[in-house]
C-alpha cells in the first residue's frame, strides 16, 4: 500500500509542518506542541456537544468525532490534532461487547480470559472500518497545513482491557496469563495487533500525517517480559503502517526502564512521561530518534510562574534530542483549565 497523491503527506513532502519535521529528526523553526487527550471533557465545547452521545457512538460518528478533533485545534492552536476516537475502537468494531464508562474507562461484558474465549474473537472486517476512514478525510479536509495525528492501543495495552474486563492498575490477571500459556498468549497478543494496526492504516491512508502507538500500561511490566511477550507484537501492529512511510511514536507511562526497546519497535519518535528528565531519557535513547513530552499534567494547576519555569526545564532538557515535540507526561485531566492549555502553546511557540 501506499499512499494516494492528494494525502496531506505527499502534498507536503517538499515542505513538511515543524511536527513531521521534528517527528522526522530534523530542526523545525518552532518546537511544536500538542496535548495527549486535547480534545475531551477539559473543553465546555466537548461537553455540550457529547451531551445525550455515548462515548463509542460520539467516535463512530464522521461528523461529530471530525468536529471534536477540531475544537481543541481551533482553540488552543496546537501544531497538531489527534483523531478523536478511542483505543477500544477497532475491538467495538470486531463486534466484542465493550462499552466506556465515565469515570472509569472501557469495560467488557464478557472477559477474555481462556483459549475458547481467543479463539472465539471475531475478526475485524476491513468495511467495519468505514466510519473511521469518513471522520479522517471529514477532519484533515478542514485542518489546512496542520496535520492530523492517527493513533491505536498497543497490543499489550488492549489485551489487558480484554483480560481485566476492565482498566487494571496492575494487570495481575493479563501478566498471569503471559506467563501461564504463552500459546493463549500469543493468539491473543496476535489478534490485538492485528485490529489495532488495521485500525492505524485506516487513519493514516485516510489522511494522518503520522501515528502514535499507546501502550499505557507497559510500564508494570519488567523489561525482559516486555521484549519477550509484548515488543514482538507491537512491531507486528506497525507492519501495515510501516510501508505507508509517515513518521510513528511510541509512548508509555512508566516505562523509563522499557524506553529503549519501545525504540526498538522501530518507531521514529518516543515519547515520555513527566517521572524522568528528557536529558536522562535522550541518554537511555541515543541520537536516532525525537522525543516528546513531558510536562507533569499536575502542574496544569500550579501557579503560572511555577509552570513557566517548569516549561522552559522541559525544554531547555529537550534541546539533548535531535528534536523534540512538547507535550504532556500523559493526558489532560479533565478539570483542567483550558486556558492555561492556549497559555502554554503561546508561550512556547514564542520560547520554544
Ligand atoms: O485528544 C485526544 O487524545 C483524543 C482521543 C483519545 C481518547 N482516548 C478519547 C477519550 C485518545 C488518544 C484515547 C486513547 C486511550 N483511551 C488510551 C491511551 C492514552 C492514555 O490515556 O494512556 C487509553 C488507555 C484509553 C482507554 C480509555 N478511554 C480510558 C482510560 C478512558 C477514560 C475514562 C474516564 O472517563 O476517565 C477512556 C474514555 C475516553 N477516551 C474519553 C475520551 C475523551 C473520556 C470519555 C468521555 O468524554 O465521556
Amino acid at each position: 500500500m501506499s499512499l494516494h497523491d492528494s494525502h496531506p503527506s505527499v502534498l507536503q513532502r517538499n515542505d513538511p509542518p515543524p511536527l513531521i519535521r521534528a517527528y522526522r529528526g530534523e530542526q523545525p523553526t518552532r518546537t511544536p506542541v500538542w496535548f495527549m487527550r486535547q480534545a475531551g471533557r477539559s473543553l465546555p465545547e466537548y461537553r455540550e456537544l457529547r451531551v445525550g452521545t455515548d462515548m463509542l457512538d460520539a467516535c463512530l460518528n464522521p461528523e461529530l468525532a471530525s468536529e471534536i478533533t477540531l475544537q481543541p485545534v481551533r482553540r488552543h492552536g496546537v501544531d497538531a490534532g489527534i483523531f478523536f476516537s478511542d483505543i477500544v475502537i477497532p475491538v467495538r468494531l470486531s463486534g466484542v461487547d465493550v462499552r466506556i464508562v465515565a469515570g472509569r474507562g472501557p469495560v467488557l461484558e464478557n472477559p477474555v480470559r481462556t483459549a475458547a474465549d481467543v479463539a472465539a474473537l471475531p475478526p475485524l472486517e476491513p468495511e467495519a472500518l468505514a466510519p473511521i476512514r469518513d471522520a479522517v478525510a471529514l477532519t484533515v479536509a478542514q485542518l489546512g497545513s496542520t496535520p492530523l495525528i492517527g493513533f491505536a492501543g498497543a497490543p499489550y495495552t488492549l489485551a489487558s482491557y480484554l483480560v481485566e474486563g476492565g482498566p487494571s492498575k496492575e494487570q495481575l490477571k493479563t501478566r498471569a496469563l503471559m506467563h501461564s500459556d504463552a500459546e493463549t498468549w500469543s493468539a491473543l497478543l496476535t489478534w490485538c495487533a492485528e485490529i489495532t494496526g488495521a485500525f492505524l492504516a485506516a487513519q493514516i491512508e485516510a489522511g494522518a500525517s503520522a501515528g502514535q502507538l499507546f501502550d499505557s500500561w507497559a510500564g508494570s511490566l519488567s523489561l525482559s517480559d516486555y521484549t519477550r511477550h509484548v515488543a514482538p507484537f507491537s512491531a507486528r501492529a506497525l507492519e501495515p503502517v510501516r510501508e505507508l512511510g509517515v513518521p510513528l511514536v511510541h509512548f508509555g507511562v512508566g516505562t523509563g526502564e522499557l524506553l529503549a526497546a519501545m525504540r526498538d519497535v522501530g518507531v521514529d519518535t518516543v515519547g515520555v512521561d513527566w517521572r524522568l528528565p528528557l536529558d536522562e531519557a535522550v541518554k537511555r535513547l541515543g541520537p536516532d530518534v525525537s522525543v516528546q513530552g513531558n510536562i507533569d499534567p499536575a502542574l496544569l494547576r500550579a501557579p503560572w510562574p511555577v509552570l513557566e519555569a517548569h516549561i522552559v526545564d522541559v525544554l531547555e532538557r529537550g534541546r539533548a534530542a535531535r528534536a523534540h515535540v512538547l507535550n504532556l507526561g500523559h493526558g489532560v485531566p479533565p478539570d483542567t483549565d483550558p486556558t492555561v492549555l492556549t497559555r502554554i502553546v503561546e508561550f512556547v511557540h514564542a520560547h520554544g
